[in-house]
């Protein structure tokens, strides 16, 4: 079944805030039919025809639980300098590392449950090193990010745990810069 946007679950869904659980791998075909929607969804969300087509809203990421499933599992896919979009589909992520530096982006950040905006900057570590299994290459990977690439990576395992990227506003100040933090365009 194709994941549309109607069939994401929305923040107003209490089972968004499940934590999910740790998969075997290699993946079950079970988990692997779902890993495969859930790159269809991210990639077609960015094809302007097939996102009409199919009511997909544009994404940079998805993690398993807003498809109503509650594994490890998440896609991210974001444009680069190159041709190529940088794009990742992972079992297991987990931060093993991380910066004391912090950052956010310019303008907040947004998520496919979530209709309504949140404003605030969504402070994250500027770097990451992530431990996952990459579930193209059917291998183990050691992933160090920084910039956007590092925010959505964080986003999404945020997910996993449950968490909304409007937990980490800070309500009574919402723009507040904090010392040594990147904010990035
Ligand atoms: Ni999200």
């Amino acid at each position: 079944m194709r994941i549309n946007y109607e069939s994401i679950v929305k923040d107003t869904d209490p089972i968004l805030r499940n934590k999910s659980v740790p998969i075997d791998v290699p993946l079950s075909h079970k988990h692997t039919a779902l890993a495969k929607r859930m790159l269809r969804y991210v990639k077609d969300s960015r094809d302007e025809e097939k996102a009409e087509k199919y009511q997909l809203r544009p994404a940079v990421g998805l993690a398993a639980p807003q498809v109503g499933e509650f594994v490890h599992i998440i896609m991210v896919m974001i444009d680069t300098e190159d041709d190529q979009p940088k794009s990742y589909l992972l079992a297991n992520p987990k931060i093993i590392a991380h910066s004391v530096q912090q950052a956010a982006l310019k303008g907040g950040e947004g998520c496919l449950s979530v209709e309504i905006v949140h404003e605030g900057f969504v402070k994250r570590s500027a770097r990451i090193t992530v431990k996952a299994y990459d579930i193209l290459s059917q291998q183990e990977v050691l992933l160090k990010e920084h910039g956007y690439a590092a925010i959505v990576i964080q986003h999404e395992i945020d997910h996993l745990n449950g968490i909304l990227f409007y937990d980490r506003i800070d309500a009574n100040n919402p723009w507040a810069m904090s010392e040594n933090m990147i904010v990035i365009e």
